[in-house]
C-alpha cells in the first residue's frame, strides 16, 4: 500500500541512534544483548528476507532514515513484518524506530495521526519474541488493536500455552474479563500486553514486571498518547504522569513514547517525566495531506445535517464519524440521521453506555455494519478504521488537540477524506466553566484555556488556510507555503482570484469585446461555476 500521510522528516537528524558513545552501562548491556538475538534471527529469516525492503519515501518526504541504515537487524526486521503483518515495505522511519529499539535505546515518535505509530511498537515484540507493554488510555483503543493482532497474527506452534491452551499473542489487562490472563502475562507469555496507567500503578504489578525484566523477557514498554504525560497538553491525566516510576522500577528496558498531538513543550516534558536517557527522536510532520478541511457557521440541526444527509444519500460509499459536545446530542443526532436515512444503520456512543454496548458499537462500526457513529470525545484518540470518508464536527470539541485527533480518524488509508466542522462561536463559551476544568490543576486548566482560544480562532477565521493553521498551532512550518489548496478558505480564495482575474479582463476589453456590464457578470458568473 502506498503511503499518502505527506510525511515530511524535516529534520531526519533530529537524535540518530548511536553505536555506544556516551551510553550507560545498562543502555550498553542491553545493545548488546539485542544485536545478538537481532542478529541470531536475522541469520534464521534471511532466507525470507529477498525482494522486500523500505517504502519508498512519499514526494514530501524530507530524505528518509536517520537510523542504522543496512545494520544488524535490517533483512530481518522485514521479514517479522512481513510475516507477521503481511506488509512488505516499512513507512519512512518505522525501521529506524525498531532498530533504535533493538539497540536498547530509548525512542520518541511525534507522527501524523494515521501514520503508522502502532508498528513501531508491535514489531519489536514479534522480532525479539519477548512482551513489550503498551500503556494506553482508552479500553476501546487497546480492544481494538488486540483484536486485530489476534485477528491477524497466528503464531501457530510458536504460541505459548497456558493451562494447557494455547495463549493468542496480545491481550489487555484491566477489565474485569481478562482478569484470567494477568498471570500468564507477568510470566511473559504475551507479545504484547496491552495495559490502562491505572493497572501499572496497582498491586504489586509494577515490580512483577521488573522481576519479568529481570531475567530478560520485557523488549520495551511503549507508551501511546504519551502527550497525556504532560500538564502542558489539554489531555494531562495524572495516572500517565505516575508512569515516571516505570523508570525507576525497570531500568534497563527501554521506553517508547508515541504521540500525533504534542506542541514542543509537550514533546519536552514527556521526554523530562519520564526520565528519557538519549533518546532516539523521530519527527515527522503532523499535516494530513488528503484531508478536505472546513468550517461552517451553525444555522440549525435540520439544516446543517441536512447536508450531510444529502450527501449521503448521493455518495453512500466509506464511512462516518459524528462528534458532539455533549451525551444528550449523540442521542438527538443519531435519531435525526436515522429518520432521514432508514436504510442506513446508525448509532450511537459515549462514555456513559455500559462497556458491551459499547464494544458492539466500536466492532459494528469496525466492520462496516454501523456506518455512521454519533459519539463524544470518547470515541477518539487512536481509532483505526481505514476507509472514514467524513468526520464531521456538529458543535465545536474542547480543545485543538480534540479536534486534531478526531480529524485524525479519516481517509487512514490514504485516500481523500473530507472533516466538515459546524459551530457557532458562543460553543466555546461553555468551556471557561468549572465544570469543564474544575478539576485541573493551574498548569492544566491554563493549557486547555489556551488551546481552546486557539481552535476558537481557528474556528472564526473564514480566510487563512485551515491546514496551515493546525500546523502552525502545532509549531511547523509546512513545505508547500502559506495555502494548502484544499481547505474551505483555500478553494473560496481560488475562486475569488478566479473572479477578480476574469472580471479585470472583461471590464478593460469591454470595447473591443462588444459586450456590457450585465454580460460580463453573467460571463463571470459561467466561468466560476464552471471551474469549481
Ligand atoms: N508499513 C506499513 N505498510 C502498510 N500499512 C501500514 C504500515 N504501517 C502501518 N500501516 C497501517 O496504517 C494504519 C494506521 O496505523 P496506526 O493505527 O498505527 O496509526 P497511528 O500513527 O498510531 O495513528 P493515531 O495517532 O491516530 O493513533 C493501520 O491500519 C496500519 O495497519
Ligand atoms: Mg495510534
Ligand atoms: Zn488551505
Amino acid at each position: 500500500m502506498g503511503s499518502n500521510m505527506g510525511f515530511d522528516f524535516a529534520n531526519p537528524n533530529a537524535s540518530a541512534p548511536a553505536k555506544g558513545a556516551g551510553l550507560s552501562a545498562e543502555q550498553q548491556e542491553r545493545m548488546a544483548r539485542n544485536k545478538a538475538e537481532a542478529l541470531k534471527r536475522k541469520a534464521e529469516r534471511e532466507a525470507t528476507a529477498a525482494g522486500v525492503g523500505r517504502e519508498a519515501s512519499s514526494p514530501t518526504a524530507g530524505g528518509g532514515g536517520a537510523g542504522l541504515g543496512g545494520g544488524a537487524g535490517d533483512g530481518a526486521l522485514v521479514a517479522t513484518l512481513q510475516e507477521f503483518f503481511g506488509y512488505s515495505k516499512f513507512r519512512h522511519e518505522q525501521r529506524d524506530v525498531c532498530e533504535a529499539v533493538l539497540s536498547g535505546r530509548d525512542v520518541c515518535v511525534f507522527w501524523a495521526t494515521g501514520s503508522g505509530k502502532s508498528l513501531c511498537y508491535q514489531i519489536p515484540a514479534f522480532h525479539l519474541e519477548k512482551t513489550v507493554l503498551v500503556v494506553s488510555p482508552l479500553i476501546s483503543l487497546m480492544n481494538d488493536q488486540v483484536t486485530t493482532i489476534n485477528n491477524k497474527v497466528d503464531l501457530g506452534d510458536r504460541a505459548s500455552k497456558w493451562q494447557g491452551r494455547p495463549l493468542p499473542p496480545a491481550t489487555f489487562l484491566g477489565t474485569a474479563g481478562n482478569a484470567g490472563h494477568e498471570e500468564p502475562a507477568l510470566q511473559g507469555l504475551f507479545r504484547l500486553v496491552y495495559v490502562t496507567p491505572e493497572k501499572v500503578a496497582s498491586g504489586d504489578f509494577l515490580k512483577r514486571l521488573g522481576a519479568l525484566a529481570r531475567q530478560g523477557k520485557v523488549a520495551l514498554i511503549a507508551i501511546d498518547e504519551a502527550h497525556c504525560v504532560s500538564q502542558w497538553g489539554p489531555d494531562f491525566r495524572p495516572s500517565f504522569f505516575d508512569l515516571k516510576q516505570i523508570r525507576d522500577e525497570l531500568p534497563t528496558v527501554p521506553l517508547m513514547a508515541l504521540t500525533a498531538t504534542a506542541v514542543p513543550r509537550v514533546k519536552q516534558d514527556i521526554q523530562s517525566i519520564l526520565q528519557f536517557q538519549d533518546p532516539f527522536v523521530s519527527i515527522g510532520s503532523f499535516d494530513r495531506p488528503n484531508l478536505k478541511i472546513s468550517v461552517h457557521r451553525k444555522i440549525s440541526m435540520s439544516t446543517d445535517l441536512m447536508k450531510l444527509v444529502d450527501t449521503l444519500l448521493g455518495d453512500p460509499s466509506g464511512s462516518t464519524l459524528v462528534y458532539v459536545p455533549t451525551i444528550k446530542e449523540t442521542e438527538q443526532v443519531a435519531r435525526f440521521l436515522s429518520d432521514k436515512l432508514p436504510t442506513v444503520s446508525v448509532r450511537f456512543y459515549h462514555g456513559s453506555l455500559a462497556l458491551d454496548e459499547r464494544d458492539n458499537t466500536h466492532t459494528q462500526f469496525l466492520s462496516g455494519e454501523a456506518r455512521i457513529v454519533v459519539a463524544t470525545q470518547a470515541f477518539g484518540m487512536g481509532i483505526d478504521k481505514p476507509d472514514i470518508r467524513r468526520v464531521v464536527h456538529y458543535g465545536a470539541p474542547k480543545t485543538f488537540e480534540e479536534y486534531y485527533q478526531q480529524i485524525g480518524r479519516a481517509g487512514r488509508d490514504g485516500g481523500p477524506a473530507v472533516c466538515d466542522m459546524y459551530c457557532a462561536d458562543n460553543d466555546f463559551s461553555k468551556y471557561d466553566q468549572e465544570f469543564y476544568t474544575g478539576k485541573l490543576s493551574d498548569t492544566a486548566k491554563a493549557a486547555v484555556k489556551e488551546s481552546t482560544s486557539a481552535l476558537r480562532a481557528f474556528a472564526n477565521n473564514h480566510e487563512g488556510c485551515r491546514r496551515l493553521s493546525i500546523l502552525t498551532f502545532f509549531r511547523e512550518v509546512p513545505t508547500w507555503g502559506e495555502r494548502c489548496g484544499t481547505c474551505d478558505t483555500c478553494l473560496r480564495q481560488k475562486v475569488l482570484s478566479s473572479y477578480v482575474c476574469i472580471y479585470t479582463y472583461t471590464h478593460t476589453h469591454t470595447h473591443t469585446l462588444s459586450i456590457t456590464q450585465s454580460h460580463i457578470f453573467i460571463y463571470t458568473y459561467v466561468c466560476i461555476r464552471v471551474r469549481r
